[in-house]
């Protein structure tokens, strides 16, 4: 994620900077910053914290009046969020300017390039590589060397940027992270979303993928990645500011549920190769020491322990490793035998939740390898870990977990095969195979997400239905506590997760007629003895729905069925989780409930 904004025009730039960058703190708040840039001079002011700690420090300041600037709230990706790797970024001679959104994948080759040369750099940012490149090329216009910086950097990204003595140019690029234009008199402003400028114009331009986009305050002009000019599509902005925020969504839930094609892509960007391995050099562990591993722990709360869950078929179904999973505030409690040999793995996505910290505290304290999959750059887990694996979900505001689940579920997948690969526990060709398939995840999320509608009807059904249980056997397990977890919390309606197979061991006494059972068949090896299960809650009265893949034949067990692409066991639960969340998220609205903001939850729960 991240938010940047850029403006030139007759205005204070700081009077809309500033204001424009606090409506995309959503994007990120880690650190914050802003460029002004005048004929004569430029200052960049910038700082770790919020958005309101940069107000302060810019009033402390009081910068000479500057009407062309660009800004940045960030959520880290790359580096730690300190006041160095805040941007606005510089070249090493301090005259070109940067803010950016999004991963530029080729870094670690453009950067060696550019130290060869001598350049020197003062953060831990991939964009600092940018800003040098463009450094290099100050014999040319501006856009034009912007459009060459596209033709070499890889991965997602938007960037503004600007010169030093050319305040009347903001040069605007894009590939795969959002940007736009909005329109002024004489004015006009570039931002990652529309929020950043609605007080101003509802006049806009969307720039495309692979486009460059030079901004004065009287024109806006727009290019392909050939140098070739395109005639720009004008929109007129038809929400409130309220409505902007949310991306035209009524509610951050179903914005960040519609974001999870997008923070998938992110997530597995940069990790896997062409040739279908899986590089994860981040984790910056001895290969030795991953051989030399002989069990697996996994240990975490609620949404992330159901990541949890799905992480343990996978490590041990691609490793052949032992893998237990602990709900983290039970874990240290049960004496777990550990050792140097052993890999605890906390999933958090806070990174701050005090139960799994406390738990990898533990681990590290008997000698255990501990690795830490977040959300948060720098939170506790991370620094705590002694290696770290983001998810790329970028901020979720709304409580209940959705895109950050999807995401740990591939940053799981990832590091099983990882540990696969470097184990030489798997045919590579399997691997291969495996990740090409994950590699189509955002395409069949967004598939999935388009089924809502129809799941939006079914729930307008079930407004008083009082009981629901959510059933699966293997990977299609987590997915059904998950489904119940979302209904429990932002619907309260009482809802168990269960095991297929185990209902007949007690809780089918509950079934009866009225009751709403939720069956999840997408895990082909255990699929038909999960729809034998669905039949015995049938012939007690129950409604059901079944979750099941594209094309396959369930026969009539079902009430109604909620189909989804298919995909190879335990890759498909991030797609047989969407219709979930989706039903959890229509039961609540269709009451009424504020799901952003549940009852009696915190995003982040810093008590035992
Ligand atoms: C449910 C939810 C919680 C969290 C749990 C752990 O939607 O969000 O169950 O999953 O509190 O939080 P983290 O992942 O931050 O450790």
């Amino acid at each position: 994620m991240c938010g940047i904004v850029g403006y030139v025009g007759p205005r204070q730039a700081v009077d809309v900077l500033l204001p424009g960058l606090s409506r995309l703190e959503y994007r990120g708040y880690d650190s914050a910053g802003v460029a002004l840039v005048r004929s004569d001079s430029m200052d960049v002011i910038k700082t770790v914290g919020r958005m309101a700690d940069l107000t302060g420090l810019v009033g402390k300041e009081s910068p000479a009046p500057a009407h062309a600037g660009v800004g940045h709230t960030r959520w880290a990706t790359h580096g730690a969020p300190n006041t160095v790797n805040a941007h606005p970024h510089l070249d090493d001679n301090g005259d070109i300017v940067v803010v950016h959104n999004g991963i530029i994948e080729n870094w670690r080759a453009l950067k060696s390039e550019l130290a060869a040369k001598g350049h020197r750099f003062v953060s831990d940012t991939d964009t600092e590589v940018i800003a040098n490149l463009l450094g290099e090329m100050s014999d040319l216009p501006l856009v034009e060397a912007v459009r060459q910086v596209m033709l070499r950097a890889e991965g997602a990204l938007a960037l503004a940027v600007m010169r030093r003595g050319e305040p009347d140019v903001i040069v605007g690029a894009r590939r795969g992270s959002p940007l736009v234009v909005g329109r002024g008199d004489g004015e006009n402003f570039l931002a990652s979303d529309i929020p950043a400028f609605l007080e101003h114009t509802r006049e806009m331009i969307v720039v495309d993928d692979d486009r460059v986009v030079e901004v004065r305050p009287d024109s806006v002009r727009v290019f392909d990645l050939e140098g070739n000019e395109i005639e720009p599509e004008h929109r007129k902005v038809e929400w409130d500011l309220e409505a902007a925020e949310k991306g035209g969504f009524p509610t951050f839930m179903l914005k960040e549920i519609n974001e999870q094609p997008h923070a998938i892509a992110d997530t597995l960007l940069g990790r896997v190769t062409g040739s279908g391995r899986v590089v994860l050099h981040e984790l910056e562990v001895d290969e030795d020491v991953l051989r030399s591993i002989d069990k697996v722990f996994v240990v975490a709360c609620g949404t992330s322990y159901h990541a949890a869950m799905m992480a343990k078929y996978a490590i041990e179904r691609w490793t052949r490793l032992p893998v237990e999973i602990d709900i983290a505030s039970e874990f240290r409690y049960r004496d777990p035998v550990l050792d140097d040999r052993s890999l605890v793995i906390g999933i958090s996505q806070s990174g701050e939740t005090i139960d799994t910290l406390a738990a990898v505290r533990y681990a590290k304290a008997q000698g255990a390898l501990v690795i830490g999959v977040t959300n948060v750059v720098d939170s506790a887990l991370a620094r705590e870990s002694d290696a770290v694996l983001y998810t790329r979900a970028g901020p979720e505001i709304g409580v209940a977990a959705t895109k950050t689940f999807t995401t740990q579920l591939v940053a799981m997948q990832l590091l099983g095969l990882y540990l696969a690969q470097v184990r030489g526990a798997m045919d590579p060709a399997r691997v291969e195979m495996l990740v090409g398939e994950m590699m189509r995840l955002p395409e069949q999320v967004q598939t999935a997400i388009a089924s809502g509608a129809e799941i939006e009807r079914l729930a307008r059904v079930w407004g008083d239905v009082r009981d629901f249980f959510f059933l699966g056997r293997s990977g299609d397990f987590p997915v059904a506590m998950e489904g119940a977890l979302k209904l429990k919390e932002i619907a309260y309606v009482r809802a168990e997760g269960y095991a297929a197979g185990e209902m007949k061991h007690g809780p089918i006494a509950l079934i009866e007629k009225g009751v709403v059972v939720v069956g999840v068949a997408t895990d082909s090896h255990v699929r038909a003895k999960t729809l034998s299960n669905m039949e015995e809650m049938k012939a007690r009265g129950a409604t059901i729905v079944l979750v099941a893949e594209e094309g396959d034949d369930v026969g009539d067990v079902a009430d109604h069925v909620i189909r989804v692409p298919p995909g190879p066991d335990l890759i498909c639960t991030v797609t047989a989780v969407v219709p979930l969340q989706l039903l959890a998220y229509h039961v609540a609205t269709a009451k009424e409930l504020d799901v952003d903001k549940p009852r009696n939850l915190a995003k982040t729960v810093t008590v035992e």
